[in-house]
């Protein structure tokens, strides 16, 4: 093996194993590791034809003490249970998933890149229905998948900042569809917008299917926005574009909102969760709302956020149909940087896990 690290891309990397677990007439096999990453599959299979499959994507870190961290797992073997409900799949039990990660990690402790590489091991749960039936309807057995990959940034630009632009014309997912989960049809269906907007020089910002005038997802990622509140000496909020520095975010007459869309059609973000939650304990506001397009004007900092790129701010969003440019600066601003620390921090075991997100593999 010879893996310059620091050269990773968000690309899969062969390792030494993957992890299976069949479940056949409601039954589940225990997890096994296997050096075979070719996974037969009868060609009549439900998960197919009929794309009855559904994913996750969680991350190992290599921490500033040398310790294994897993970050969340459990709350991703929850979202890939109700993905699983969703599509009236066999869900993987929570314990069995738990089980297959550390058992993917175990066999494949070599690719886990060291710390200050910027890269980590991600593991890419996958459950898909293998009943062999041409009939409209859901299969019962499924294969459970492990598939770990060394990664480095999503975004080739990383935490530098990215240009997005909004797209009205073709839908990710329905309101009342499959949005809230991670089903590999979501993604299939958004490919033609993001490559639409990868050829203007862009990354895709979904709006809302039904009216497409608030913000749904941004790439395959939550969307998150600063914006300054108020000023407690009496003066009205302030519209400025970014007006603070790092160093003026310890001042206490200035409070900043988080604000992320609530949406039917999006996925619960773990990143995102985990974001409010350190923007609360920091004193801001968090508000999850509908968030119109033209709000963007108010807000003073934007980004992108998901477990593959952490936070990746935007430095313009640029909306086509109305000819406007919402700018937020070239470079990060404050409040991301500060959350964006804040979560790596605890990734790495830089600061105390008081949340215990972690789990700490020896
Ligand atoms: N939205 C979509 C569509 C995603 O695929 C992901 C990635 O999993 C996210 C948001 C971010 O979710 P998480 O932070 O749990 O990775
Ligand atoms: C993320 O994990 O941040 C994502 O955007 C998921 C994607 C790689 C499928």
């Amino acid at each position: 093996m010879n893996i310059d690290w620091s050269k990773l891309t968000f690309h899969y990397t062969e390792t030494d194993y993957i992890v299976r677990a069949a479940c056949k007439n409601g039954v589940w096999e225990r997890p096994y590791a296997t050096r075979d990453k070719m996974i037969p599959i009868h060609a009549a299979a439900t998960g197919l034809h009929y794309g009855q499959e559904c994913f996750e994507g969680l991350k190992a870190f290599r921490g500033v003490d040398d310790k294994v961290r897993i970050f969340r797992m459990e709350e991703n073997a929850k979202r890939m249970y109700h993905s699983a409900e969703g599509l009236l799949m066999t869900p993987v039990p929570v314990e069995l998933f738990c089980e297959a990660i550390l058992l993917a990690l175990e066999k494949n402790i070599a690719f886990l890149p060291p710390y200050e590489t910027g890269a980590t091991l991600y593991f890419r749960p996958l459950l898909v229905a293998t009943t062999p039936d041409i009939s409209v309807g859901p299969g019962k057995d499924c294969e459970f998948v492990v598939v770990p990959t060394p990664i480095g940034p999503y975004f080739p630009n990383g935490f530098k900042g990215m240009p997005a632009i909004v797209n009205r014309t073709i839908d990710r997912a329905a309101p009342q569809g499959t949005g809230c989960w991670k089903v590999g049809g979501n993604y299939a269906a958004s490919f033609r917008a993001s490559e639409a907007a990868h050829a203007m020089g862009y990354e895709c910002m979904f709006t809302d299917a039904k009216t497409h005038k608030y913000i749904d997802e941004c790439t395959a990622s939550n969307f998150i926005a600063i914006k300054q509140r108020s000023h407690l000496q009496g003066s009205a909020p302030t519209t400025a574009k970014r007006s603070t520095g790092v160093a003026n975010l310890q001042r206490s007459d200035l409070t900043f909102e988080y604000l992320t869309p609530r949406s039917t059609a999006i996925l619960p973000s773990i990143t995102n969760d985990s974001l409010m939650t350190l923007a609360r304990e920091m004193g801001m506001k968090v508000t999850r709302r509908h968030i119109r397009v033209e709000e963007l004007a108010d807000m003073q900092e934007a980004a992108a956020c998901g477990t593959a790129c952490v936070i990746s701010p935007l430095t313009k969003v640029y909306d086509p149909d109305n000819d406007i440019t919402y700018s937020f600066g070239d470079k990060p601003g404050p409040v991301l940087t500060k959350l964006y620390h804040a979560l790596q921090d605890i990734q790495y075991g830089r600061t105390e896990d008081t949340h215990g997100w972690c789990l700490v593999v020896e």
